[in-house]
């Protein structure tokens, strides 16, 4: 026998209030985190592929924090554009307690003083061969020579007053040596959002562009960044950065991976959140922009996807418009 029509699953879809009231999942400007690129100098330098988003000088950034404040999105993700003379093989401008970056994070804390701070802990906006650490005379990613590097990076940016550090890089046992770093170092309370599971994507072409890496970077990142074939192994790279010390983690890139996240998300009793990467961005720019979907829809809709995988929250650089559609 049919259930029908004692059953209609329409019926509690039938108004907008009971809508709401059934909803089983809530997107916020609290789930928020936003990219930004910061540069020197004082202008403004759009992203040609990355359209409606630019890179900032410093009093740029200090706006930016002071929007976000006013959004209530709680937390910046910072990326440097290092001026091209600054990227050596080793990367030492990453070691420069004044370099671009450092001098970001003390401008947004004095603009903003209780927004968060995440920075990026890897090597590639600061090498003149783009890879996120040290290579060696075949172009191999040193492992254990890069993350004694990464930690010194982490420190530098802890001492500049970033509150999250997101090693990006992929070096094996990177977190645990960032963890008893800051622990001896008297950061007990910077944090570390690892980006556990991240993969070897196409997805992350504009923001090579973005950072100056692009042109520079020589092969691919196949040997530190993961498969998009492999789900068990993200499983195992987010077991490991829990036991070293991670508070949260990420999978990266995001729409495509949403499987990763739930899966991620049952295992382990962990905050989890998800980078929706340059390429995503560009593509629903590229899909508002070619009239086959609409734009605020479209960035609602997916990151409400992540929401509903699981995620925390999201790094977007759709952040500023969603928190301006939320707040409606
Ligand atoms: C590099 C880094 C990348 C992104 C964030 N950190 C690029 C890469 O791994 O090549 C990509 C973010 C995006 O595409 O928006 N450590």
């Amino acid at each position: 026998m049919s259930q029908y029509p004692a059953l209609r699953l329409r019926r509690t879809r039938a108004s907008e209030w009971s809508r709401r009231m059934h909803a089983e999942t809530v997107l916020t400007p609290a789930n928020l985190i936003w990219p930004l690129f910061v540069t020197e100098g004082e202008g403004e330098e759009p992203i040609a592929s990355l359209p409606g988003v630019s890179r900032w000088g410093l009093n740029g950034i200090a706006d930016r924090a002071r929007e976000a404040r006013d959004l209530g999105i709680p937390c910046l993700a910072l990326f440097p554009n290092t001026p091209r003379e600054l990227r050596t093989d080793d990367g030492r401008e990453a070691l420069n307690p004044d370099n671009l970056m450092c001098r970001a994070i003390k401008t947004i804390k004095d603009a903003v003083p209780d927004i968060g701070v995440l920075t990026d802990v890897a090597l590639d906006p600061y090498t003149a061969h783009g890879h996120d650490g040290i290579v060696d005379a075949n172009g191999y990613v040193l492992n254990d020579e890069t993350s004694a590097v990464l930690v010194d990076q982490a420190l530098v940016q802890a001492e500049a007053g970033a509150d999250i550090v997101a090693p990006s890089d992929m070096m094996d046992g990177r977190v645990g040596a960032i963890r008893a770093a800051l622990e001896a170092n008297g950061h007990v309370n910077v944090q570390i959002m690892a980006y556990a599971a991240k993969y070897a994507s196409a997805f992350y072409g504009p923001f090579r562009d973005a950072v100056g890496s692009r042109g520079l970077l020589k092969g691919d990142k196949k040997t530190y960044q993961m498969d998009p074939a492999n789900a068990e192994e993200a499983l195992r790279e987010v077991a490991l950065d829990i036991a070293e010390g991670a508070d949260s983690v990420m999978v990266k890139p995001g729409l495509p991976y949403l499987d990763i996240i739930l899966r991620v998300k049952s295992e382990f009793q962990v905050p989890v959140f998800a980078y929706q990467v340059s390429g995503e961005y560009a593509m629903i720019e590229a899909a508002a922009t070619a009239g086959a979907g609409e734009r605020e829809a479209l960035v609602l809709e997916t990151l409400m996807a992540f929401r509903r995988a699981g995620c925390s929250g999201v790094l977007t650089y759709h952040a500023p418009l969603a928190a301006k559609l939320l707040a409606r």
